[in-house]
């Protein structure tokens, strides 16, 4: 979370508009995304990242935050994009995108999104096994387009995060596997297969990460693979793709951490590496999501009911919950939250923050302090709400999804506009 701002009427401020103001006017439950912050953060990944190593590039994973807007925020401040399905690239290339400057993920890409992906031009493929391997290759021959890839290793690295969100173990649905025959038998293919243009190799241990721990033992063993497969097979590595899973503060006690916390240890290795084992550098590649969006959003809800379970808690339920934000019962991810018409109250009530679903596991908020005259019809701000929230909402129990504003310099514009019940039932025949 940021630091909060508070004004003169007690309300809380974020990104220089009058929250309370932008629940009446544009309704709860509210996205509200701060694009002064998104292209803070993509000037940072320019100057911490971009320009300060040669052969360095950065595209956002658009999978944590993935509208129109956000898409072109991205490409006009100069990154690329990550994207996971033939619906990202689609939208990415509505919102403008250069398809050359996107990378195109996933472990089971269908032959209709690799098609698409393949008209469009789409810059790289990042393939995850054998299979897809083929599957490229022949579309690629049937279009008489070549694929530019490179190939997802599994480092085998425990990232220490929750296991959903820790990808780069040896047991994961992602990538090919380190062991000699496994990894030579795909590299091969790829090296014979006469529409595919292998590049190298991209890893990803992980999301939310706080230290560069895992980045660092990935980074070692990505080398050795560097240099293990020019003596055994002769290819060269001309590009390595290093993931993304920089973490962002979510509460209070939490680190914040740089962008360079990550990256300078790993290029500090792939640069002696290159100087001692006689390689070109090759072009670097990171993924960042979260930590370009996450702080960049909030959510504001209106608290209704209050139920005060005698000597047990305080439940506080607010207009909406899991559809909106499904982190907290998928990986008992943890928020901070304020009340926003009372941001200036001494927050000492001991409370449950509760969604409307129907499911005992709606739960926002575990326990925390809210303002000591909370009422019903006061105005709740959850903080760090930027990614994995509208990317990974849902319509359970039918609950239409929120509007997101963007806020420029104070000023908020509607940028997703609220989901109707009309829209619920629109594609039921
Ligand atoms: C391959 C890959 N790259 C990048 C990301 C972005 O991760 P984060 O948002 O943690 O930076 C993910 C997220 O799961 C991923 O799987």
């Amino acid at each position: 979370m940021r630091e909060i701002e508070v004004n003169r009427d007690g309300h809380l401020v974020f990104g220089g508009a009058d929250t309370v103001k932008l629940a009446e006017e544009y309704g709860t439950p509210l996205y509200v995304v701060d694009e002064n912050y998104i292209v803070e953060r993509c000037r940072e990944i320019k100057s911490a990242f971009m320009d300060k190593y040669p052969n360095a590039t950065a595209v956002y994973a658009s999978k944590a935050l993935q509208t129109i807007d956000v898409c072109r925020i991205v490409t006009r401040e100069g990154l690329g994009l990550d994207t996971v399905s033939g619906g990202e690239i689609y939208a990415a290339l509505k919102a403008g995108a250069d398809p050359q400057k996107m990378v195109f993920h996933g472990n089971n890409k269908t032959k209709e999104e690799i098609k698409f992906a393949l008209e469009n031009n789409i810059g790289r493929f990042v393939v995850d096994n054998l299979y897809e391997l083929v599957l490229v290759n022949k579309t690629a021959a049937e279009l008489e387009k070549t694929a530019s890839i490179q190939i997802r290793i599994t480092p085998g690295v425990d990232s220490h995060t929750h296991k959903f969100i820790s990808t780069g173990n040896i047991d994961s649905k992602f990538g090919i596997s380190l062991k000699k025959e496994d990894r030579n038998e795909v590299i091969k293919y790829a090296l014979d297969a006469a529409n595919i243009d292998l590049k190298g190799f991209h890893f990803h241990v992980g999301s939310q990460l706080m230290d560069n721990e895992a980045h660092l033992m990935a980074m070692d063993i990505i080398l050795g693979l560097v240099k293990d497969v020019r003596e055994e097979l002769g290819f060269v590595t001309k590009e390595l793709n290093l993931g993304g899973g920089f973490g962002v503060r979510y509460v209070d006690g939490e680190e914040t951490v740089r962008l360079e916390d990550f990256t300078d240890g790993m290029m500090g290795k792939i640069n002696r590496f290159c100087e001692e084992n006689g390689f070109e550098l090759p072009m670097v590649y990171i993924e960042p999501g979260r930590w370009i969006v996450g702080n960049a959003g909030i959510t504001l809800y209106t608290v209704g009911s209050i139920k005060t379970i005698p000597d047990i808690k305080t439940y506080v339920a607010v207009d909406g919950g899991m559809p909106d934000n499904p982190r907290p019962i998928l990986y008992q991810a943890e928020y901070e939250s304020v009340v926003a018409n009372k941001a200036a109250s001494k927050a000492n009530k001991t409370v449950s923050v509760v969604g409307k679903c129907c499911e005992s596991g709606d739960v926002l908020i575990e326990k925390t302090e809210l303002a000591e005259d909370l009422e019903s019809g006061d105005i709740l701000c959850v903080f760090t709400t930027g990614a994995y929230n509208y990317s990974m909402a849902s319509n359970y129990n039918r609950i239409p999804r929120p509007a997101m504003v963007m806020l420029k310099d104070g000023k908020a514009r509607l940028s997703v506009r609220r989901e109707t019940w009309e829209d619920l039932i629109l594609r039921e025949i």
